[in-house]
């Protein structure tokens, strides 16, 4: 069992909490998650550790509610604990030593990038982060990334920081020229436009996936990503990727065929909590 030791409110809709899993903590690295089943008969949520804290035996978790069973997740209050917390899974993060990565983060996507830029600082790297939200309430983990380089933080509709999404504020640090490398982590169509705005400049790229996952062993071939016209899997053979070979419109494609089961699952669990109400 891995007790939940700490609960925040990160923006309207992303939760942050601290849980027990000493293993873990020690030894996983960045671009690394863990596989989250809350208890029998719950479903399993791939997460990407976004920190740890070794001496505590703490791993920190950022959880989008979005469905029912990220709801369920977020729901849970300090002291509860979740039934089992697999992993570390996945490749880490191939990391550079030396010069200018430049680390973009879309929404909920910025905790993904937080342990990448952690990786680059701790290596040496120079690291400048764009991220970005719809508008202010939904920055995250600016502070957190303040401290291992530059930020910018941009707003659609500019209520903090430049208005403008992430993307605009890439291409402007890109024109400026000296990036080694981009690591871009959010939504498939940011992926997908930073992907676009590095190829003809020949910047190595690497962004995130985020496939439905089941088992996150190799087994179920849920997580299916076509990359350079091969087949991998992003729970074994990722989550991270050359962006550049990455099949983006197969991607968003995958994801999408699950919208009407998942929108299904959440009218079937508002509707109970309706009947548990009266
Ligand atoms: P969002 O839709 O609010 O977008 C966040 C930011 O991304 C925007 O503020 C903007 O700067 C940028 N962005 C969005 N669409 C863009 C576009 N078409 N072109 C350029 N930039 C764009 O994001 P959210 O609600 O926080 O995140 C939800 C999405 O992120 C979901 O689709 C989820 O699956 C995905 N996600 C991906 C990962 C991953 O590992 N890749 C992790 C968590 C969530
Ligand atoms: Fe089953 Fe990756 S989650 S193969």
């Amino acid at each position: 069992m891995h007790t939940i030791l700490a609960k925040t409110q990160l923006s309207p809709n992303v939760t942050r909490l601290e849980v027990a899993a000493p293993r873990i903590a020690q030894i996983r690295q960045p671009g690394q998650f863990v596989i989250v089943h809350r208890c029998a008969g719950a479903e399993r949520i791939p997460l990407t550790v976004a920190d740890a804290d070794p001496a505590a035996g703490s791993i920190t978790l950022v959880i989008q509610a979005v469905g029912k069973s990220t709801r369920d997740l977020v729901a849970m209050e300090p002291g509860e604990a979740i039934q089992d917390v697999a992993g570390p899974l996945g490749r880490p993060t191939e990391l550079i030593t030396s010069g200018h990565a430049l680390c973009v983060g879309g929404g909920v996507g910025t905790a993904v990038v937080h342990p990448i830029a952690q990786g680059l600082h701790r290596n040496g790297a120079r690291v400048t982060s764009i991220i970005g939200g719809r508008s202010k309430e939904w920055v995250i983990f600016e502070n957190e990334l303040r401290r291992f380089g530059e930020v910018v933080v941009c707003t659609d509709d500019g209520s903090y920081g430049r208005r403008g999404f992430v993307t605009d504020a890439a291409r402007e640090a890109l024109a400026a020229g000296g990036i080694d490398v981009v690591y871009a982590v959010g939504p498939v169509p940011m992926m997908r436009a930073v992907a676009e705005l590095t190829r003809p400049l020949h910047v190595h790229t690497i962004v995130s996936l985020n496939p439905v996952m089941v088992d996150g062993t190799g087994m179920c071939g849920g997580c299916r990503v076509e990359v350079g016209g091969e087949t991998r899997f992003a729970c074994v053979d990722g989550p991270e990727f050359d962006g550049h070979q990455v099949d983006f419109a197969l991607l968003a494609d995958r994801l999408s065929a699950y919208r009407d089961f998942e929108q299904k699952a959440n009218a079937c669990a508002e509707e109970t909590c309706r009947i548990g109400r009266h």
